[in-house]
């Protein structure tokens, strides 16, 4: 990743054994990462399947590294050498620093952190959320740690993209921040941007509304889903349309991040159209159920 050798000795000893909550897309992106920056790393999912399936998710955008000529072989083998993924929560206790990336879901994110403030020993051992729009001090209220409670939210897909948003909530230390930023441009190698504890934060605070606004522009009949993509990608210099980058995000995802927003904010600007919502309940997530604005049944499934 580039990380002068100096810069990462320095902020080893602090953060050597991460924990990640949720092998999903960004979960399996954020252990990706730190399993390439040497980190020992241990994924919780729920159950052996989703177990199995995250794992394979790792290895195959491993893989896809290797192919693009970004990872060499032995590096490869190395990170895969970092990784456990488990389904026992409790094998996180011995972490040093646990990120949440569960699915997008007040409920399900509020009992995590409860449960991690449990389990997890290190007094000072940092707790973070990859949440897109959730309040951070929702997470950090539910344990008896706020203070070591942070938004360090990635960007899909994770080892491509270089940005990390860090969110301090309202009782977040001042060290806590500087350790996670710390981690975060040493270890990790990425670029930081600072935002409020508001939902959305920078990027998608921007993001959404203009996905939505696609969304509401094929569902009026304005234009095709080719053409809304292909105007932003060749009119705007884009890497993909709107209608591919909420595929790509999953339109359950997008959904739960549109109503996080909008329940923030209660501006309409937030709120997911029907069409959105019709095709969530359609099942038609996007690239990972293989079909979502456009069709991934004959491509390979995710990036
Ligand atoms: N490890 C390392 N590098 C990899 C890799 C991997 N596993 N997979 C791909 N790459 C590299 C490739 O080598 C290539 O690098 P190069 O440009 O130096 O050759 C680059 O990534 C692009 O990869 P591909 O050539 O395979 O694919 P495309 O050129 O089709 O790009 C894309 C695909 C990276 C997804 C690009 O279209 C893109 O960046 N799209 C926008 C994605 C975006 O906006 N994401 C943000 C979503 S919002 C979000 O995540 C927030 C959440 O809260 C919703």
């Amino acid at each position: 990743t580039g990380v002068p050798a100096s810069d990462a000795a320095e902020h080893e000893g602090d953060i050597r054994r991460v924990g990640v909550v949720g092998c999903g897309l960004m979960g399996a992106g954020i252990a990706e990462v730190c399993a390439r920056a040497g980190l020992d790393v241990v994924v919780h999912e729920v159950g052996e399947e989703a177990a199995g399936a995250g794992l394979a998710r790792i290895t195959a955008s491993l893989d896809r590294g290797v192919r693009r000529g970004k990872l060499a072989a032995v590096d490869r083998e190395a990170a895969l050498g970092h990784v456990r993924v488990t389904s026992d929560l409790a094998e996180l206790s011995d972490r040093d620093l646990v990120v949440e990336a569960a699915t997008e879901d007040e409920g399900v994110k509020v009992e995590l952190f409860a449960e991690l403030d449990r389990i997890v020993e290190r007094e000072d051992a940092l707790l973070a959320s990859n949440t897109s729009s959730l309040p951070i001090m929702k997470l950090g209220a539910a344990t008896r740690r706020p203070r070591q409670v942070i938004g360090v939210h990635f960007f899909n897909p994770v080892p491509v993209l270089d940005l990390v948003e860090i969110v301090p909530s309202l009782l977040t230390s001042p060290e806590t921040q500087a350790r996670a930023e710390g981690f975060v441009t040493h270890v990790l190698g990425k670029k930081v941007i600072r935002a409020q504890d508001r939902a959305g934060f920078v990027v998608n605070a921007l993001l959404v509304p203009y996905l939505l606004s696609a969304i509401r522009m094929l569902e009026s009949g304005f234009a095709s889903a080719e053409d809304i993509d292909t105007g932003m990608v060749l009119g705007c210099a884009h890497p993909m349309g709107p209608l591919s980058l909420a595929d790509l995000i999953g339109l359950d995802t997008l959904t739960a991040i549109a109503e996080a927003m909008y329940a923030d904010f209660k501006d309409p600007l937030y709120a997911p159209p029907p069409l959105l919502l019709r095709m969530v309940e359609a099942g038609l997530l996007g690239r990972k159920s293989g079909r979502g604005f456009h069709d991934f049944s004959a491509s390979q499934k995710g990036h």
